[in-house]
């Protein structure tokens, strides 16, 4: 059970005016908002330990060092990886996503084949085209049904011995499907191919176990589980952060230069090039705290009453059209209502203080899929109330009489 008033009161920006009325922030998908824990440990960072990590001798250099350390084995813990080495530090998902689909250049032919789902954000999408664009491997889509779930059949049929790597989130930004990634592991790791999940979307509302999962790789952001922007991970088996190249090339990530040939360093400096966000990553071990506190399973179970509440009082409004009906679904409601552009509903409610995102959401071809230019979408987070999805409702139906 969650003390929602007393979790609200962790996160000072929840008790700020939006355009004059308390806000409502239902956009937890794009960016989760930061406890004062967290606000708090930013400051602190800066005015007590900063300094540059892995390089001085000097007191403040190792007392950052070993924060930053510390908040890796965090994340190594949170995410049950075997080894602290197995957890990179990236600026976000965007990055882990693009330092994988980079590092297999060398590792395609023409003729092979990477398998991306019809469900993905475009950061799982583009790198893997542009991968194909430099190797001349053949780019292929996991389709998906009316109800926005993957057709496993369909994956099953796709995958071949030409598989080298496939891609897909644990859970979609647009449509909240939570994906069968177990299963889907399984069956690359029938054919040999490697498995990238982007737990981007769900991390927020569960805790990743990738030694169960025995994903090649999980990458996810900082910034949407109450820490700062800016931050990310890139989990990898230890043998496939071994066997790909580094992305980025820099301080930090060598053992030895000299003008004719560079060594790396191990593990995970390889992929650590420059001075990374090092008050974004001891923070983000803050933010991990903070979330664990609360626990993910009551975390959990609070938003699926908060999508169960919003579906249901959204359905009530005449025209509705939600989008993404999937069985296995987390608190994320992208609807339409007839006749009215998306975008119209956003900027009159915004008016009212109520903030959702509107638009594609990076989601070219799943609006491409559902033949509409795209939805208003509401993400609940665990801070979000019924009563706040009441508030929101209402003010659909006003702006409704404004605009039919
Ligand atoms: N990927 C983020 C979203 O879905 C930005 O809004």
């Amino acid at each position: 059970m969650l003390d929602i008033n007393k979790i609200r009161a962790d996160f000072p920006i929840l008790s700020v005016k939006v355009n004059g009325k308390p806000l409502v922030y239902f956009d937890n998908g794009a960016t989760s908002q930061k406890p004062q824990v967290v606000i708090d440990a930013i400051a602190k960072y800066y005015q007590e330990i900063n300094a540059n990590i892995h390089r001085g001798v000097h007191t403040l250099s190792q007392l950052a060092t070993d924060a930053f350390e510390v908040s890796r084995g965090k994340i190594q813990q949170h995410i049950n990886a075997k080894f602290p080495y197995e957890v990179i530090f990236t600026s976000g998902t965007t990055h882990s996503i693009n330092a994988v689909a980079n590092g297999f250049t060398s590792l395609l032919k023409a003729g092979d084949e990477v398998l991306v789902s019809a469900l993905e954000h475009h950061s799982n999408i583009v790198p893997w085209q542009m991968l194909c664009e430099r190797t001349g491997a053949i780019l292929k889509v996991i389709p998906m049904n009316d109800q926005g779930e993957l057709i496993l059949s369909e994956y099953d049929n796709l995958l071949s011995n030409k598989t080298k790597i496939v891609t897909v989130n644990h859970i979609s930004n647009a449509l909240g499907t939570i994906n069968p990634i177990k299963y889907m592991i399984e069956k690359a790791h029938q054919v040999g191919a490697a498995i990238l999940i982007d737990g981007a979307q769900a991390v927020p509302h569960l805790k990743p176990n990738v030694q169960e999962l025995d994903c090649d790789f999980y990458v996810f952001s900082g910034h949407k589980i109450c820490g700062p922007t800016g931050t990310g991970i890139l989990y990898g088996k230890e043998k496939w952060l071994r066997k790909l190249p580094p992305y980025q090339g820099g301080g930090e990530m060598i053992k030895e230069v000299t003008f004719e040939k560079t060594t790396y360093a191990d593990l995970p400096h390889k992929f650590e090039a420059g001075t990374p966000n090092i008050a974004g990553g001891i923070v983000l071990g803050t933010a991990i705290d903070y979330m664990n506190e609360i626990g993910f399973e009551n975390i959990a179970a609070y938003e699926h009453e908060l999508l169960e509440y919003g579906t249901q009082k959204l359905l009530e409004i005449e025209g509705m059209k939600i989008f993404g009906t999937a069985l296995e679904k987390t608190s994320v409601i992208s609807f339409n209502i007839e006749g009215i552009h998306p975008y119209d509903i956003g900027t009159i409610i915004d008016n009212k203080g109520i903030a959702v995102r509107t638009g594609h959401h990076c989601a070219q071809p799943i609006m491409d899929f559902f033949k509409i230019p795209g939805t208003i979408r509401a993400s609940f987070a665990f801070y979000n109330t019924k009563e706040e999805i009441d508030s929101m409702v209402d003010a659909i139906k006003k702006a409704k009489l404004m605009l039919l």
